[in-house]
């Protein structure tokens, strides 16, 4: 299959320019767009023949349900079932945004996008692009990030075009995503507000809407314990590792770079491609030829926006050894370090 490749100009998009985009979902084909968060991989929702088609192109679990992307609050009626109070507060305070709700699944959303499960993922982007498309389209856009399974979500059209090009109909390139990591999950559906996934939305954010909001705890692990299994079922896959080994260095910022240096410099000496990921506080204490600076912790959008796609980097560079600085005491801690410690296997010192 041929994937057309299409730009759209964020300062002025307009509706003509996506309606070749929004013939293909409504007839059943694939459309990889940008959000706020990451590049999504849009099929129609409610047509379960779309939905098969985006597992197949993802290469992904077929239990590993779907977000519904919709464009209006009120289209939640149409999606699901016993709606409580605390959903239209949260759309109100966080959508359009980087949030997901998970309610009860009404009867027109097909089990084949909820992964079998009788709950469904619903999120109102802001992304203009995005909310312009499924206005367009007239679909609710089944979407997971628009990467293969298993790899590093797409924050720019070239990740999405490196993934799954010759495997869907098109992709719009809109450009590198702000937030760079994907959104907050709330489970509505149990009898406490559930976060099933850290994103850009935190704790302390749910909580100035409901109170009592608390993390899956096997999501915020900073070792795996079998016992708990990730209540979202996605989140319980291996995600984002390169190829080469990640060890998170935790410690005072003289101590981390220390400990670094040395074991750059063994490895160094051993002939492996080193990289350090760092930030740009601490970047002049390497002494590595690979460095991979995230951004500033004061801009900590700037470390969520660049994360996946120096992942990604590390492999087209041919990195074998990478050591990380961790990102625990940032407001975004929760979300980066969820990302980094799965793309580091869990392999974490303290110096
Ligand atoms: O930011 C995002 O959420 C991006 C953009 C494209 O919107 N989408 C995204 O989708 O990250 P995906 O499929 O890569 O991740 C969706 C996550 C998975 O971990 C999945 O298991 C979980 O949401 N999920 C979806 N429906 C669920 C449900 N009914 N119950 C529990 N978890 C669910
Ligand atoms: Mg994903």
């Amino acid at each position: 299959m041929e994937t057309k490749v299409i730009k759209i100009d964020r300062k002025n998009i307009r509706k003509e320019d996506l309606a070749e985009a929004g013939e293909i979902l409504r007839s059943g084909g694939l459309v990889a767009f940008p959000t706020e968060t990451v590049y999504g991989l849009g099929g129609d929702g409610l047509n379960p023949e779309a939905s098969k088609k985006i597992y197949a192109a993802k290469g992904r679990p077929s239990d590993n349900p779907l977000i519904v992307h919709i464009a209006d609050v009120k289209d939640i009626e149409k999606l699901a079932l016993e709606i409580p109070e605390l959903a239209w507060k949260l759309a109100e305070k966080f959508w359009p945004g980087p949030m997901t709700m998970i309610l009860k699944k009404g009867d027109a959303v097909p089990k084949t996008t909820t992964g079998g499960l009788d709950t469904v993922a619903i999120r109102l982007p802001s992304d203009e692009i995005a909310r312009t498309l499924i206005r367009e389209s007239g679909c609710f856009i089944a979407a997971p990030s628009a990467n293969s399974s298993g790899r590093p979500s797409p924050t720019k059209a070239e990740h999405v075009i490196e993934d799954l090009s010759g495997k869907i109909d098109m992709i719009i390139d809109g450009g590198s995503c702000d937030i760079g990591l994907e959104s907050s999950i709330i489970d509505l559906s149990g009898e406490k507000p559930l976060i099933l996934r850290p994103g850009f939305i935190t704790q302390e954010d749910f909580e100035t809407v409901a109170k009592g909001v608390e993390y899956d705890k096997a999501v915020i692990a900073k070792t795996p314990d079998k016992n708990i299994v990730a209540k979202a079922p996605g989140m319980k896959y291996r995600h984002y590792a390169p190829k080469g080994s990640i060890t998170i260095v935790e410690g005072e910022a003289t101590d981390v770079a220390r400990y670094i240096n040395e074991k750059v410099s063994e490895s160094e000496k051993a002939g492996v491609r080193t990289a350090v990921i760092c930030s740009d506080e601490n970047k002049d204490r390497y002494l590595c030829k690979n460095i991979y600076d995230l951004g500033s912790r004061k801009h900590e959008i700037d470390i969520t926006s660049a994360l996946f796609d120096v992942l990604r980097q590390l492999d087209t560079d041919g990195i074998g050894v990478i050591f990380a600085e961790s990102f625990d005491e940032l407001r975004l801690s929760q979300a980066i370090m969820n990302r980094l410690r799965k793309a580091a296997g869990y392999n974490t010192v303290k110096v």
